[in-house]
């Protein structure tokens, strides 16, 4: 008989360790880098370890995203991975508080808010936040007009946590969260936040103060959007509303019900916690890449004169198609999202017995592992995204790979935007890929949904930023796992002084 810590011929290797429930829980959370890349040398593509408890395979490589990202339903199952997590955040009934079949209804609904009108109508939207935050934030608000030649300085991810929340309650959330954000809405929003913590991932409802605050935050925040339902069905606008609540409500199920406003609501917790430290993060990392590359940042700044100049020194506002069209600004974007995807770990729990083909694996030819039933299987895409045997030059953070006439990287953003295999998962065309070695958005039926929309939004702010701003700093941070997504670690201000003349 085997002893249970020695290999079971069937099973993927268990990553050894000595505390049962602890396993290597510690080791992972503090770098989930160091940990995968570490277990690979040594067990291969396919290994298990214990997270708190939980029985956790992973399977890295593009066979290893294709195996879990486009795992049938009869297998892997996300709503089970994730609901501890976010239903006492979003609230009832929706995304992995409903079956599947309901969640890609729920997301089907949601993409009649991420149309191309509304995305024309945000860039203007968040060119008015970009400047007004520049104007009145305290880090930034001394250094204006001409004391251009003083350099001030702004920690990176705390100020793009406060520009991305305004520039998303202004579009995505509309005008009575946007009036709202500097009084009880934020309050709400950081109670809600204080929420998502790796432990609630396996006990979510310890009675600390953080989960007792986020149930009180939660019902407020419910209540806050029903009464803006209810407003706006007793005294419509006459303007034309550009936010998800007004493409939201008027939407029914396929067997006929209406989206109930609770649903609504909690549909709308969603959307804003879930787009909130994805973009954040991500804006801020670019800052520090441009911040830490003065020829990049320069090219980039180059870019918005050539075409944006008005032939005087100003630059007028992009278009939502113009600023689609910019390739650096492009690049940057998609080059930061490859070192630095905000999700690091993507769960599903096993629901029937999952067979992986012996070549995912180190096993030998003559033997399929099983996954058995019960484990959580866990997708890595971030380490398909810096893996040595896909990428020139993997850790250098360098745009030009995209742009790069035959790179992979080229080849992969063709694919992806242009011939990608499109499936429908029930919300709309999407493009597969889920064997991509590329996969900052995930892929497959979970797909994220808020893509575009925060490529507006990452698009718009950094424009304008870099027409604002001269960045600079010394070295671009590292990681930090602590935080639910991967933020830039402490110190990480970044130094600027106001840009006087455009060239
Ligand atoms: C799902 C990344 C912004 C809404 C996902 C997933 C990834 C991801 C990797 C898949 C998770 C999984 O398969 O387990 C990102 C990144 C973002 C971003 C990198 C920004 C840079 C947004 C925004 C929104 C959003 C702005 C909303 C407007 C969602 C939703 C899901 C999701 C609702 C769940 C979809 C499902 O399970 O079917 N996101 N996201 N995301 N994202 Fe995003």
């Amino acid at each position: 008989k085997q002893l249970p810590f020695l290999r079971d011929a069937n099973r993927p290797p268990v990553v050894f360790h000595i505390l049962p429930f602890i396993g290597s829980t510690v080791s992972y959370g503090m770098d989930p880098y160091k940990f995968f890349f570490a277990m690979r040398e040594k067990y291969g593509d396919v290994f298990t370890f214990v997270l708190l408890g939980r029985r956790v395979t992973v399977a890295l490589g593009t066979k290893g995203n294709n195996m879990i990202m486009g795992g049938k339903l009869s297998q892997v199952n996300a709503e089970e991975a994730y609901t501890n997590l976010t239903t006492p955040v979003f609230g009832e009934d929706v995304v992995f508080d409903v079956p599947n079949h309901v969640l890609m209804e729920q997301k089907r609904f949601v993409k009649f808010g991420l149309t191309t009108e509304n995305f024309r109508a945000y860039v203007g939207m968040i060119e008015e936040e970009v400047e007004m935050f520049l104007n009145t934030d305290s880090s930034f608000s001394a250094y204006n007009a001409s004391d251009n030649d003083v350099w001030g300085s702004f920690d990176a991810y705390h100020s793009m946590a406060q520009l991305t929340i305004l520039t998303a309650s202004r579009t995505l959330q509309g005008k009575e969260v946007r009036s709202q954000m500097k009084k009880s809405f934020a309050q709400m929003y950081e109670d809600l936040d204080g929420g998502f913590t790796p432990l609630n991932m396996i006990a979510p409802n310890i009675p600390l103060p953080n989960n007792l605050r986020r149930n009180k935050a939660r019902k407020a925040m419910t209540d806050f959007y029903l009464n803006i339902l209810r407003q706006r069905r007793e005294k419509p606008s006459e303007e034309t509303d550009y936010d998800m609540l007004a493409a939201l409500k008027d939407q029914r199920y396929k067997d006929g019900r209406p989206v109930s406003d609770k649903e609504i609501a909690h549909m709308m917790i969603a959307l804003l916690m879930a787009g909130q430290h994805t973009s954040s993060a991500t804006v801020s990392w670019c800052l520090l890449h441009i911040a830490h590359r003065q020829d990049i940042q320069q090219a980039l700044y180059e870019e918005q004169v050539e075409h944006f100049s008005n032939g005087d020194g100003s630059l007028r506002s992009p278009t939502y198609e113009e600023l689609k069209g910019l390739p650096i600004l492009d690049s940057i974007i998609r080059e930061t999202l490859r070192l630095h995807p905000p999700l690091h770990s993507l769960m599903r729990k096993v629901v029937s017995d999952m067979p992986v083909p012996y070549s995912l694996g180190n096993a030998s030819e003559d033997r399929t592992l099983v996954i058995p039933k019960g484990n959580y299987v866990l997708a890595a895409p971030c380490i398909s995204q810096v893996d040595p045997g896909i990428w020139r030059k993997p850790l250098e953070w360098d745009p030009s790979r995209w742009t790069e006439a035959g790179s992979l990287a080229a080849q992969l953003y063709r694919d992806y935007t242009e011939t990608g295999e499109k499936v429908d998962y029930g919300f709309g065309m999407i493009s597969k890929g889920t064997d991509s070695p590329y996969q900052p958005f995930g892929s497959g039926r979970h797909r994220c949904i808020g893509e575009q929309f925060a490529y507006v939004q990452l698009e718009t702010i950094l424009a304008m930023l870099v027409r604002k701003l001269e960045l600079k700093i010394d070295h671009v941070p590292p990681h930090n796992y602590t935080t639910m997504i991967i933020s830039p670690q402490k110190p990480r201000n970044i130094e600027f002084r106001r840009r006087q003349v455009s060239l």
